[in-house]
C-alpha cells in the first residue's frame, strides 16, 4: 500500500506538554501554568514545569527524530515564552529557543510545521478577559505578525489554532481545561474570538509572509451517527454535528455560522459580540485545513445532555487508555465529507494517535503492538480517501514522544517514543521503530 510520492511523514507535539522550563529565560505565565497550579484540576496535581525537559534537551530529541527518518515536525511557539505579558517586548530569548530549534531542524532537513496558539494563552490577557475579550483576537495577529517576521523564510507550514473547539468549549463550558470557566454562553464567545483572531492572523499572513509559506488552522473533528433512525436521535446527531464540526467549519468555509446554531445557542442569550465584517475575516481564503482525528461521536437524545459529548451511548468498539472507541475506519467518512461539503482543499492530518498503558519490560524495551495496529488502520483509512480523491498530504503522528496530557498530567501515554520523567530518559517504542519502516517504505 503505497502513499502518494510527496507524502509528508511527521510527528506532531505542542509547547506547554513537552518543553517544561515553565520560568528559563523570562517566560511568562500562562493559564496552563495557572490552571495546573489550582488544587483539582489536574490528575495528581501535575503541571509543565519539568514536562519532557524539551527546552534544554532538544538538541537529542531532534537527533533522535531524524533517526526515525521523520520528514516533517509539527510543534507550537508558546506565546508567553515570545510576548511574556502577552503584547509589548519581545522576549528575545524565548525567539532564540526557537531559532535555535529551526536551525536544527534545517540541518536534519526536518520541514517544521509550526502552530501559534495550542492552548498557552498568557495569564496577563487572560486578566483582562482571555477569550472573552475582543482584544485578544488583536494581540493574538501582532503575536502571529512578530513570527512571521521572524521566521516566515523558514517554516514551510503554519496553524494559527490548535482544535478552537477545545480552547472554547473545553476551556469555557465544561471547565476541564484552562481556564477553567463553566459558563455555556461564554464558551460559544471565546469561540467566535479564537475564529475572528484565527482570520486575522491570516490576514497578517498575506500582509508579510512569503508567498511560498501556507497558512491554515487545525480543527479537532468527528464524524457524527446518530445512535438510531429515531427522529429525537438523528436530531441529536445533527445538533452534535454542529457544535464538533460546522460551527467552525461553516464560518471558515462558507462564510455564515450555521443557521442552526445560532438559533440554538441565542437561547442563552444574544450572540450580539460577532460583529458586521467579522465573517469575511473568518472566511479569508487558507492554504489547507489540518484536522485531528481521535475517533467517532455516536449521539443518542438524552434530556441531561444538552449539547455537549451526548452521552447514553455505550462504546461499542475497543478502547484507547483515554476511553476513546478505536474507529479508524471513520477517518474516510470524516475526510470525505468535509470535501464533499467545504471543498477540494489540501488536507493534513495534524494529529492521530493513540494512548495505551505502555511498560517498559525486562529487556528495556516498550511492546505498544496496540499502538501499531492503531495506526495502520488510520494509516489505511487516509490511504483509501486519498484514493477517493481526497487531497490529503501529510499525517502528523501524535505524538512524538510521551508528555504532559493536559487535565490527565502524565497518566496516558501518546508517544512514539516513551519518556521516563524520573531521569528523563528517551527509549524509542516498537511502534517508533514500525513508524521509521513505513516512512521508509513510503507506505505499508
Ligand atoms: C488533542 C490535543 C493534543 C493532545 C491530543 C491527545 O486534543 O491537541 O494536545 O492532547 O489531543
Amino acid at each position: 500500500m503505497q502513499f502518494p510520492g510527496d507524502f509528508v511523514w511527521g510527528v506532531a507535539t505542542s509547547a506547554y506538554q513537552i518543553e517544561g522550563a515553565a520560568k528559563a529565560d523570562g517566560r511568562g505565565e500562562s493559564i496552563w501554568d495557572r490552571f495546573s497550579y489550582t488544587p483539582g484540576k489536574v490528575v495528581n496535581g501535575e503541571n509543565g514545569d519539568a514536562a519532557c525537559d524539551h527546552y534544554h534537551r532538544y538538541e537529542e530529541d531532534l537527533r533522535l527524530m531524524a533517526s526515525l527518518g521523520i520528514r516533517s515536525y509539527r510543534f507550537s511557539f508558546a506565546w508567553p515564552r515570545i510576548f511574556p505579558d502577552g503584547t509589548g517586548q519581545v522576549n528575545s530569548k524565548g525567539m532564540d529557543f526557537y531559532r535555535r530549534l529551526i536551525e536544527q531542524l534545517a540541518l536534519y532537513g526536518i520541514k517544521p510545521a509550526a502552530t501559534l496558539y495550542h492552548w498557552d494563552l498568557p495569564q496577563t490577557l487572560q486578566d483582562k478577559g482571555g477569550w472573552l475579550n475582543r482584544d485578544t483576537a488583536y494581540q493574538f495577529a501582532d503575536y502571529a505578525e512578530a513570527l512571521y517576521r521572524e521566521f516566515g523564510s523558514e517554516i514551510p507550514l503554519w496553524i494559527t489554532h490548535n482544535e478552537p473547539w477545545c480552547a472554547a468549549f473545553l476551556g469555557h463550558a465544561t471547565g476541564d481545561h484552562a481556564p477553567g470557566l463553566k459558563d455555556k454562553p461564554a464558551s460559544v464567545k471565546a469561540s467566535h474570538h479564537l475564529l475572528l483572531s484565527h482570520g486575522l492572523a491570516v490576514q497578517a499572513f498575506r500582509a508579510v509572509a512569503p508567498a511560498s509559506a501556507r497558512v491554515g488552522i487545525t480543527l479537532n473533528l468527528a464524524p457524527v451517527y446518530a445512535a438510531s433512525e429515531s427522529e429525537a436521535d438523528q436530531a441529536a446527531a445533527r445538533r452534535q454535528d454542529g457544535f464538533q464540526n460546522r460551527w467552525f467549519l461553516d464560518p471558515l468555509y462558507r462564510g455564515a455560522y450555521p443557521a442552526d446554531m445560532v438559533a440554538y445557542y441565542s437561547q442563552w442569550g444574544p450572540l450580539d459580540y460577532i460583529q458586521p465584517g467579522d465573517l469575511e475575516v473568518i472566511a479569508a481564503p487558507t492554504d489547507f485545513l489540518g484536522v485531528n482525528y481521535y475517533s467517532r461521536s455516536v449521539v443518542k437524545d438524552t434530556p441531561a445532555s444538552e449539547y455537549l459529548q451526548l452521552d447514553g451511548v455505550p462504546p461499542t468498539a475497543p478502547l484507547t487508555d483515554m476511553g476513546w472507541e478505536i474507529t479508524p475506519e471513520c477517518l474516510t467518512d470524516l475526510l470525505v465529507r468535509v470535501k464533499k461539503d467545504y471543498g477540494d482543499f489540501p488536507i493534513y492530518i495534524t494529529e492521530n494517535g493513540a494512548a495505551f498503558p505502555d511498560k517498559v519490560n525486562d529487556s528495556g524495551e516498550i511492546d505498544d503492538s496496540p499502538r501499531i495496529a492503531f495506526l495502520r488502520g488510520h494509516f489505511k483509512s487516509a490511504l483509501k480517501a486519498i484514493e477517493l480523491g481526497v487531497r490529503l498530504k501529510g499525517y502528523y503522528v501524535w505524538s512524538f514522544m510521551d508528555n504532559f496530557e493536559w487535565a490527565h498530567g502524565y497518566t496516558k501515554r501518546f508517544g512514539l517514543v516513551y519518556v521516563d520523567y524520573a531521569t528523563q530518559r528517551r527509549i524509542p517504542k516498537k511502534s517508533a521503530l514500525w513508524y521509521r519502516d513505513v516512512i521508509a517504505r513510503n507506505g505499508l
